[in-house]
């Protein structure tokens, strides 16, 4: 439809706004959740292209954080045994979870080149992005 077209660019403005301008958000895109099917999909993003479109509940850190409804900061991904690698040139890695009216729909991805670059400042602001995000659903 003409609205998700609309809010698709919306995403991607996001997606593009956080790539230009932090330096070590180097992939920066959103998942979104299919309760059904219990499988994350790839919306709208920035950075190389991944074969990790779909991805089952559980799965990698974006799995994970469709069910624990959590933050995850991942200093250094290869210290993680649930893990999906996209790329070589990723070190870290950051998921925050995106709520409508409570419920998780989906997450914000936020891949990095360098090691342990995130902290709470970034947990709080990608927190602050979905609470907008949030609003395209409403
Ligand atoms: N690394 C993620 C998979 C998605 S890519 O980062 C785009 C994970 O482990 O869930």
């Amino acid at each position: 439809t003409d609205a998700t077209h609309t809010r698709d660019e919306k995403l991607l403005a996001i997606c593009t706004l956080l790539n230009e301008n932090i330096d070590y958000y180097n992939w920066v895109g959103f998942y979104f959740a299919n309760h059904e099917t219990k499988t994350l999909h790839l919306g709208p993003y920035i950075g190389a292209e991944t074969d990790h479109t779909v991805i089952p509940f559980g799965k990698g850190i974006c799995g994970q954080v469709a069910e624990s409804n959590a933050n995850f900061v991942v200093p250094d991904v290869a210290a993680q045994d649930n893990y999906i690698a996209c790329s070589f040139t990723v070190k870290s890695e950051i998921v925050v979870p995106l709520f409508v009216d409570g419920k998780n729909i989906g997450q914000i991805d936020i891949d990095s080149h360098v090691i342990d670059p995130f902290t709470a400042d970034d947990e709080r602001f990608l927190e602050f992005v979905n609470v907008q995000v949030a609003q395209l659903f409403a």
